[in-house]
C-alpha cells in the first residue's frame, strides 16, 4: 500500500497535470499588471548575474524560466524541474518553439529526487515559487539537504516564493480552512533552513492590489477551473465549490471586489566552510 505521503504525490501529480493546459490561459495569470508585479519581485529577490546557473524547481509550466531566460538575455543557464508531465510538455514545447533548448534544460521528477541529483553543475540560485508547502515536513528536510550540498560553495541563494499563512483571499470559511492549513508557518520554513545549514535567511511579504483587470468573474472562474490543489477534488466536492462560488457572489452583490495577493519572499545561503 502506498505511504501518505506517497498518496499525497500521485494525487498531486495527477491534480496539476490535469489543469495543465488551463494553467497558464487563466486570466489571473494573464493581467499584466499582476504579471508584472510577480515578475518584478520575483527578479529583484533573485540578484542574478550573466552565467549564472538558476534552478526552478515545481516550475509548472515555465512562465518564469522562461521570463527569466528573456529578461537576462539569455545570459544565464536554467534548469526548470516540475512533477508534472503535463506542465513539462508545456514547457518542453515552449522551449523548442523559442529555440531555447540551450539555455533551459528540463527534468521530470519530484522535488526530493531532484535533490538528490549528483550529475548536475552547482546551482547559484534556486527558486522555490508557490510549489515547496506542497511538500511535507520531511520531504522539505530531505529536499533542503540535497540543495544545500547541490549549491555553489561561493555564490548561492535559495528562494522560497509562497503565500504568507493569513487571510489574503475572499473565501467562504470552510474555503478559507482549507486554503490555511496548506500553509506551513515561516517560523517553519526558517526552522527546518536551519535545521539543513541554511543561513542569513531573511524574508518581506509584498502586497499586490488589483488595479481592476482581475474581476470577481475571473476569481469565480479560477475556482471553477480548480486550478490550485486547495480546490482539488482532493480537497473540496462538487457542492462546496458551488457554495464558496455563491458564497461571492452573494458578497459582492452590494460590495466592491478588488483582487489582492500577497507574497512571502524568504531566502538564504547555504554557508558551506571550504576546508584547504
Ligand atoms: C502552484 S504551481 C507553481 C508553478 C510555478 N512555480 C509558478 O510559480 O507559477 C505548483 C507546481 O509544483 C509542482 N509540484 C507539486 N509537487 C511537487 C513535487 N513534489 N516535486 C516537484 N514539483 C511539484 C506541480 O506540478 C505544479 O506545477
Amino acid at each position: 500500500m502506498a505511504s501518505d505521503s506517497n498518496q499525497r504525490s500521485i494525487e498531486l501529480t495527477q491534480h496539476f497535470t490535469n489543469v495543465a493546459s488551463n494553467y497558464r490561459s487563466d486570466s489571473l495569470f494573464q493581467s499584466p499588471s499582476y504579471q508584472q508585479w510577480l515578475h518584478e519581485i520575483t527578479f529583484n529577490a533573485l540578484d542574478l548575474k550573466p552565467n549564472h546557473t538558476v534552478v526552478d524547481l515545481g516550475c509548472g509550466p515555465g512562465q518564469d524560466s522562461l521570463w527569466l531566460s528573456n529578461k537576462m538575455n539569455k545570459e544565464i543557464n536554467l534548469i526548470a524541474s516540475d512533477i508534472s508531465s503535463g506542465m513539462m510538455k508545456i514547457l518542453d514545447d515552449e522551449i523548442h518553439k523559442r529555440n531555447l533548448s540551450s539555455i533551459i534544460k528540463t527534468y521530470c521528477m519530484d522535488a526530493v529526487t531532484f535533490s538528490q541529483q549528483k550529475q548536475l553543475p552547482p546551482f547559484h540560485r534556486l527558486l522555490l515559487k508557490q510549489f515547496i508547502h506542497l511538500l511535507s515536513h520531511e520531504e522539505r528536510l530531505l529536499a533542503f539537504r540535497g540543495f544545500y550540498e547541490q549549491l555553489d560553495s561561493n555564490d548561492n541563494k535559495l528562494l522560497i516564493i509562497g503565500r504568507p499563512p493569513k487571510e489574503i483571499f475572499p473565501f467562504d470559511k470552510r474555503t478559507q480552512e482549507i486554503f490555511l492549513s496548506s500553509i506551513p508557518s515561516t517560523e517553519t520554513y526558517i526552522q527546518e533552513l536551519e535545521m539543513c545549514g541554511f543561513a542569513n535567511i531573511q524574508y518581506d511579504v509584498y502586497r499586490y492590489t488589483s488595479d481592476g483587470s482581475i474581476t470577481l468573474e475571473h476569481w469565480i472562474n479560477f475556482i471553477q477551473n480548480r486550478l490550485w490543489s486547495t480546490f482539488s477534488p482532493e480537497h473540496m466536492t462538487d457542492e462546496q465549490i458551488t457554495d464558496c462560488i455563491s458564497y461571492l457572489k452573494d458578497k459582492y452583490k452590494n460590495e466592491k471586489f478588488q483582487f489582492q495577493d500577497e507574497m512571502l519572499i524568504l531566502h538564504c545561503t547555504a554557508k558551506k566552510f571550504i576546508t584547504q
